[in-house]
């Protein structure tokens, strides 16, 4: 009997041998010291020895039974070991080189946009959000741009085919969705939803059929700026247009309004700035952004009368603010995320 004990006990060295999860372990364990493992069925059989043999075959017994509780205690260490190595993955190489450690920062683009916004905000402007997708009537028709504009043709306007749905842009009539070519149609949304005096601003991408190249992009920022109230003259236009390129490019600006066009604005002026501090473009007059009045057109289309209330626009291009700024002179490096373009404009760590 003695040396089925050390049989059953070299059998569980054996069997622990192939033993490689958890569940094999388990089975194993039945098989030797189960309610009908082979540990326990020989301890049944005590009963049949002789009384004087029993006592040292008890001792052989539990000494056996430490014996494979121990293997099958060692053998489950393992097992559970080569899991965690498993679901740790590869082993650690330490010669390759540290990921930089650094936290990142926020693009240029988000840093003049929100520049611009809390530059604004100090004057009383609050941000106004609408859709990228839009209708012909909030790009187009409400800002007062005939049929015949170039803006209306294919060739500069992205446009959706007929059928295509967009439940969440409202439509003021059966026609089609297209991707906004400025932050203007903002001015209508707002309009719509607000009542003056209101002091928009409002920041966003807008989509043309540009071809890309150093200073045009099929997809760029526009903020758009709006003010309605009683009494707006050019004088205000001007007065808040020269604060806030003051307080973005620095105090020694100077900024002229040169005759423009635009369908939804009368007058309509470009924005130029001269300032010693721009690199290679100081001293000399740069454009800027485009402005207006409100065109009573405009106001009466959105239920406003222009007796009452007048006010001015402007918009102005995200990237190119940015590339003045900061003397970039292509404007694809904004959209092809080379860390070591983004790492020279970053607030990161
Ligand atoms: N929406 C015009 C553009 O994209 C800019 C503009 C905005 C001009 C507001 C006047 C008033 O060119």
């Amino acid at each position: 009997m003695e040396n089925d004990l050390q049989a059953i006990v070299a059998r569980t060295e054996t069997i622990l041998e192939s033993v490689s999860s958890r569940s094999d372990w388990e089975q194993a364990k039945a098989s030797i010291s189960g309610p009908n493992g082979a540990l326990t069925q020989i301890a049944k059989n005590i009963g049949s020895l002789a009384k004087e043999d029993r006592p040292t075959f008890g001792q052989a017994l539990n000494q056996a039974k430490k014996h494979v509780e121990a293997l099958f205690k060692t053998s489950l260490q393992n097992i559970e070991e080569q899991a965690d190595l498993k679901a740790l993955g590869d082993k650690v190489d330490p010669t390759l080189p540290p990921v930089p450690d650094s936290k990142g920062g926020t693009h240029p683009l988000t840093n003049v946009r929100r520049k611009i916004v809390s530059i604004f905000g100090k004057i009383g402007f609050t941000v106004a959000e609408a859709t990228e997708v839009e209708t012909e009537w909030f790009c187009f028709d409400a800002l007062n741009t005939p049929d015949d504009h170039p803006a209306r043709d294919a060739q500069d306007t992205l446009y959706f085919p007929e059928d295509s749905k967009w439940e969440n842009v409202t439509r003021k009539a059966k026609e089609e969705h297209i991707l906004r070519t400025h932050t203007s149609s903002v001015q209508i949304r707002t309009l719509i939803k607000e009542s003056p005096p209101l002091r928009i601003i409002a920041p966003g991408r807008c989509f043309r059929r540009d071809t890309v190249d150093a200073t045009h992009s099929a997809n760029f920022h526009q903020t758009e700026g709006l003010y309605v109230d009683r009494g707006v003259t050019v004088r205000d236009l001007k007065g808040v247009l020269d604060y806030f390129l003051k307080e973005l490019f620095g105090d020694k600006l100077e900024t002229r309004l040169r005759p423009s066009f635009f369908p939804f604005t009368e007058p309509s002026f470009e924005v130029d700035l001269k300032a010693p501090n721009l690199g290679k473009l100081s001293d000399r007059w740069i454009e800027i952004m485009g402005c207006g009045m409100v065109d009573p057109e405009v106001l009466k289309l959105v239920d406003l009368d222009p007796e009452k209330w007048s006010g001015f626009a402007f918009g102005l291009g995200i990237e190119r603010v940015a590339m003045i700024l900061h003397g970039i002179d292509d404007i694809r490096h904004f959209y092809q995320n080379d860390h070591r373009f983004l790492s020279q404009f970053s607030n990161a760590s």
